[in-house]
């Protein structure tokens, strides 16, 4: 550890980082981590958070389950129990994160949230500075994560609503709102998810759907249907997939538009590649909706003291509002001088590319395809960065060798 003037000449401890720096320890950053070490480079992981996958851990609502089989969810090099169910729950999850980062004696500082990093072009390294410590290295790896931020959209009249606002990423459970008429704004997975919740709770969620969305079964004839879409986009084109898992969605689901919920034009698949948008899986929110249990409602007008009042002319009193309105990154508010994202913090090169940028800045995590995405990029990235390692380390060998003939000569 050495001490180093920062840009307004303050002295600041920094510390030679002996290998990778990573930024978060969710299931991205310890794969990469993972990846580094199985390939002999060393890496330190700062995360801002008190332990490691701080999303799944704090704040993520009691029911979650994975929505895919876990062999879709694994990290790299080491998997899920055996004795673990097909789609494991959030505890789960975590416990596996937990022996996985043990396995691969993975420490990262905790409470490190990184304020700034920058690349120094006179040193040809990375400037990582959090509230304690400049941290330095020759190489950057972002995984903070597509789901760094809850995104909560102004609203108008919001500020006025006499009841509690909570985002899903503060929602731990239904339990709160018993027999409470609860506005739940968005139907991605979550508002689904939530609003299924609320009615095992005995609470009257109303949800808003302001837009198109695809809903699919999770499971399809007794196989999941992500792994039936990924076996058939080995031998079929993307469209005839998408047409074929819609016409299986209709035997499985029947329609959703008599429910309130339009299909887009464009498939499924299609458009999560396009948009990054995914589709809802469905474990039994449909039915909810069918039964009236889970009321359907068009976009908000706006918000009152008590109430609501929706684009078609309905006004619904309500008790609590659950803002299931997704997340955003958060790159460009600490990543500096870097134009490899954009304003929304998304690396401008798309899959299956997204990983690499210029002078030792990677990306683990930023693919729009959940964990299969993560165990893509942290192998690329370790394979790249032990390549240049080793030869730093052949270079500085051979250096060695040359001091010491010269010594002796
Ligand atoms: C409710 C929910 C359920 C999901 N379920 C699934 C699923 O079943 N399957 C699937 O594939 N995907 C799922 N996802 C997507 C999920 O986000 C990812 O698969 C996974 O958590 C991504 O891991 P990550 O490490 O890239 O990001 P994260 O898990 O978000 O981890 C990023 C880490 O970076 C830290 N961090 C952020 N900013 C800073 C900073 N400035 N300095 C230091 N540290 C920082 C954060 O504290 C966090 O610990 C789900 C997402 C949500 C919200
Ligand atoms: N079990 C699981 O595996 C699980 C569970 C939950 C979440 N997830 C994952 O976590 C990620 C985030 O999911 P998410 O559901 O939280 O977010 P999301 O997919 O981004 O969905 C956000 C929803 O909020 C709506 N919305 C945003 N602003 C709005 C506004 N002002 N008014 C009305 N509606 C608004 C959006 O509508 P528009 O479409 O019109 O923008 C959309 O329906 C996804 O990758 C998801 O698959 C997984």
């Amino acid at each position: 550890m050495g001490s180093c003037k920062d840009q307004e000449d303050k002295q600041v401890k920094c510390v030679y980082v002996d290998g990778a720096i990573i930024v978060g320890a969710g299931p991205s950053g310890l794969a990469v981590s993972a990846c580094l070490s199985e390939q002999g480079v060393p890496s330190l992981i700062l995360e801002k958070s008190d332990c490691i996958a701080s999303l799944w851990q704090h704040k993520t609502y009691d029911r979650l389950k994975l929505h895919l089989p876990k062999q879709f969810c694994e990290l790299p090099l080491f998997g899920f129990p055996n004795n673990f169910p097909k789609y494991p729950t959030k505890q789960q999850f975590i416990d596996y994160m937990e022996s996985y980062a043990s396995h691969f004696s993975i420490h990262p500082k905790f409470k490190q949230a990184v304020l700034k990093a920058v690349f120094d072009h006179s040193s040809g390294s990375w400037k990582v500075q959090t509230q304690d410590c400049e941290y330095i290295s020759k190489w950057l790896i972002v995984a903070t994560g597509e789901n760094a931020e809850p995104v909560k959209p102004e609203i108008f009249g919001i500020d006025k609503f006499n009841g509690p606002v909570v985002h899903t990423s503060e929602y731990k459970s239904g339990s709160v709102f018993r027999n409470q008429r609860v506005l739940v704004v968005g139907c991605g997975n979550s508002g689904m998810e939530v609003s299924l919740d609320l009615c095992r709770n005995n609470a009257i969620p109303h949800m808003v759907v302001r837009n198109t969305v695809h809903v699919l079964p999770r499971e399809m004839f007794g196989f999941s249907t992500f792994g039936v879409a990924m076996a058939l986009l080995k031998w079929l084109p993307l469209k005839l997939v998408d047409k074929l898992l819609l016409l299986m969605a209709n035997i499985t689901l029947g329609s959703t538009e008599q429910l309130g919920l339009r299909r887009p034009k464009t498939g499924p698949i299609e458009l999560k590649n396009v948009t990054g948008k995914t589709p809802v899986l469905d474990v039994g929110a449909l039915s909810q909706i069918k039964s009236g249990k889970i009321k359907v409602m068009e976009n908000l007008k706006e918000i009152t003291r008590n109430g609501a009042k929706f684009t078609d002319g309905q006004e619904k009193e309500i008790d609590a509002i659950v803002l299931a309105t997704g997340y955003k990154s958060n790159v460009p508010s600490w990543l500096q001088g870097c134009d490899f994202f954009t304003k929304e913090g998304m690396p401008k090169t798309p899959f299956p590319k997204s990983w690499k940028g210029d002078c030792g800045l990677y990306t683990v995590g930023f693919t729009k395809r959940g964990l299969l995405g993560t165990a893509f990029d942290a192998d690329k990235i370790a394979k790249e960065i032990s390549d240049q390692w080793r030869s730093i380390s052949d270079c500085n060998k051979s250096c060695n060798s040359h001091v010491i003939l010269l010594k002796k000569s």
